[in-house]
């Protein structure tokens, strides 16, 4: 029989009990995140403090001890340390992300397809375009929206702000931009906050900054209050002007996950279980105009269900956001995890391969 799991938090605060015996922290007990006193389903949040130990500190206290029991404690404890991903592991794991799944190819498509028509309305005739790009990462998505919305305005300046709170990203997307001849007519602007401290900045000072497009692409699931951090930056909008949410859709592999296997993922995980579908709730609510655009994308886990496989590692880590999730976990989590993903909902199979099911959503929000 299986060790049973008992999860200890360090600096443990409001612990709630969970289906398979574990103490969950910062999770409602419910299953629901009260988003601004409305709730939305399956919305897991976290700590307040969470997302700020993560960033700031390497070795926070964050850790958790999972202590491997015998049913009836009567043998002496294995300890294993299972801990979620600093901001530099998070930031290694997506890349992982990233080089094995089409997620970047199927944002081009939208870009190629969509983009274009969406943009060209910004601003109205206006000879500057102010954009605001929120957890804007490396910024390569970035870039290539300013390129398109350059084509639809030929000779307009576009004035770019970037969010981003990892300092090692602004680096890359600094980099990007010295390495791009062609980003002629662009200003760029970086701001190393999260939204949530820009938005304070920008209160505490007094202003009222206005942008033509603002963008906050797969960075939802890391914000503080997500009803407020949609509600803030559509406020920030100018005439003539759009809000691009691109996050993973409601049909996706990630919503089967969360919504019917969350006893699978591990309390490590401090990112908030959002999808599309949450964030129409919100746009409902708030009474106004968007349009959706659905998109397949998969991404190959293939090698998430081989022990020992250091790209499989990167994968599980991503998708738990915990550390060496496939050597730190308990075996029957572990192995009722890979079960999970290999069901029809949330994945596909072809030649041998297992595709993750990873279709995003991009959600147009008008002004
Ligand atoms: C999954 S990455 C997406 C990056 C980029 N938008 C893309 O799609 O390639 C999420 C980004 O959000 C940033 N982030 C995390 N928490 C944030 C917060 N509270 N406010 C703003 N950005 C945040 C991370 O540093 C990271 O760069």
């Amino acid at each position: 029989m299986e060790p049973m799991a008992k999860v200890k938090r360090v600096l443990e605060r409001n612990p709630g009990k969970i289906a398979d015996g574990c103490l969950r922290v910062g999770v409602f007990s419910n299953g629901f995140c009260t988003l601004n006193c409305s709730k939305l389903p399956a919305v897991r949040s976290i700590e307040e403090d969470d997302e700020y130990d993560a960033r700031t500190a390497k070795d926070a206290s964050f850790e958790k001890e999972i202590l491997m029991n015998p049913p009836n404690n009567s043998e002496h404890c294995m300890t294993q340390l299972m801990r979620s991903l600093t901001v530099e592991e998070y930031a290694k794991a997506f890349k992982s992300f990233l080089d094995h799944s089409t997620e970047h190819q199927c944002m081009e498509q939208f870009n190629q397809k969509e983009l274009p028509s969406i943009v060209a309305g910004l601003g109205n005739g206006k000879s500057t375009i102010h954009v605001l790009g929120v957890g804007s990462g490396t910024g390569e998505q970035d870039l290539k929206m300013i390129r398109i919305i350059q084509s639809k305005h030929p000779g307009v300046l576009v004035k770019n702000d970037v969010i981003e709170p990892n300092p090692q990203h602004i680096l890359a997307y600094k980099d990007a931009v010295r390495n791009s001849s062609d980003l002629k007519n662009v200003s760029f602007t970086w701001h190393q906050l999260t939204s949530m401290e820009y938005e304070k900045q920008l209160k505490e000072q007094n202003m009222q900054k206005k942008y033509d497009f603002i963008h906050l692409i797969q960075m939802l699931y890391r914000v503080e209050d997500i009803a407020n951090t949609i509600m803030f930056f559509h406020s920030c909008l100018d005439c003539y002007a759009k809000l691009l949410i691109i996050i993973v859709s409601g049909h996706s592999g990630w919503t089967s996950i969360w919504k019917n296997y969350r006893d699978c993922l591990p309390p490590t995980d401090s990112g908030h279980y959002i999808t599309a579908d949450d964030v129409k709730v919100v746009l409902e609510g708030m009474g106004v105009k968007y349009q959706v655009y659905d998109f397949p994308s998969a991404w190959d886990i293939t090698e998430c269900f081989v022990d020992g496989d250091h790209i499989g590692g990167h994968m599980l880590d991503f998708l738990t956001g915990t550390k060496d999730f496939m050597n730190t976990a308990p075996l029957d989590l572990k192995q009722r995890l890979r079960h999970a993903l290999g069901q029809p909902e949330c994945s596909t199979k072809k030649d041998g391969r297992v595709f993750f099911r990873n279709d995003l959503s991009m959600i147009v929000v008008s002004s």
